[in-house]
């Protein structure tokens, strides 16, 4: 199947390492230009220098860009206008919020979560959208959760943010359908990060028992009997943002072994 990536402007934000760099590598595999953001340039330099090495692709670059931050969006989006002249595919990223119940958030936990997890995805489409319109073609993906399907426990700030990107996506999906901009969310399950080590490490922590027993527990739980790699989950993300993917717009695809049984 022929994606027709090649030469296509992409920006992954939150791609210094983890999924984001996972689903950079994949556009760059396919010849896109790539943009990677986040918050460290020393992360950033090496992650491009690697990409780069990997798929014997030139055009990858880096703007730093805290997702937190509108005037660092918008200058994020600017680079890449200046360097690429259009953004055509726009991979909605960042780090996931803090774990923890109910009565462990405060406020300021909440409008860290609101503005990292739900205001970033509002702000970094809102500065695409136009190039996108002129072109009458775009491609935007909103990375979420197993959490738009089905609640985590110990992470109230996923499973209350992450349901609001995906109403977003199909407002989005809906609005800008007669712009050919098609809009989708990828959630992933338990995909093998540091972020998933992160929260077994709280999870051992705050249980007392070990990490080795907290990690089987979690593998037992997918039927597919195993975590998932980074490359599995993006290359569903380059499928839905390619030029391949004609008519899929407005949905949430969860990429997990099987692990959510809601429908
Ligand atoms: N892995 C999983 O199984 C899983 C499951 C469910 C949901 N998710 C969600 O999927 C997303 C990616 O997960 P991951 O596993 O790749 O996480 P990760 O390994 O923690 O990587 C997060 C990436 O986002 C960047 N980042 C963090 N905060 C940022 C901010 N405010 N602005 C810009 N960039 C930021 C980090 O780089 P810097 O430190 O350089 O900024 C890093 O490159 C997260 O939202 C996560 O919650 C993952």
């Amino acid at each position: 199947m022929d994606l027709g990536l090649t030469g296509k402007s992409v920006i992954v934000t939150g791609a210094s390492q983890g999924l984001g760099k996972a689903i950079a590598i994949e556009f760059a595999r396919e010849g896109a230009h790539v943009f990677i953001s986040s918050r460290s340039e020393d992360k950033l330099q090496v992650a491009v220098q690697e990409i780069r090495e990997m798929t014997g692709n030139k055009e990858v670059n880096y703007a730093v860009c805290d997702m937190r931050n509108e005037n660092q969006i918008q200058s994020l989006v600017q680079k890449v206008v200046e360097k690429q002249h259009t953004v055509d595919i726009l991979i909605n990223n960042a780090g996931g919020p803090p774990a923890g119940q109910f009565m462990d958030m405060s406020d300021d936990d909440w409008y860290g979560a609101f503005e990292q997890n739900l205001l970033s995805v509002v702000r970094a489409t809102r500065k695409v959208i136009p190039y996108m319109k002129k072109q009458e073609r775009g491609r935007i993906v909103n990375i979420t959760s197993s959490s738009i399907k089905q609640s985590i426990d110990q992470l109230i700030l996923s499973n209350t943010m992450r349901p609001g990107v995906l109403g977003l996506t199909k407002s989005l999906a809906t609005e800008f359908a007669a712009d050919n901009i098609l809009v989708n969310t990828v959630g992933p399950g338990k995909i093998a990060t540091d972020r998933l080590m992160e929260l077994n490490e709280k999870a051992a922590e705050k249980s007392g028992r070990s990490i080795d027993q907290i990690n089987e527990e979690s593998i037992a739980e997918i039927p597919l009997g195993r975590l998932g790699e980074p490359e599995e989950f993006a290359k569903a993300v380059v499928f839905l943002a390619s030029s391949a993917n004609t008519y899929i717009t407005g949905q949430a695809l969860i990429v997990d072994g099987a692990s959510v049984k809601a429908l």
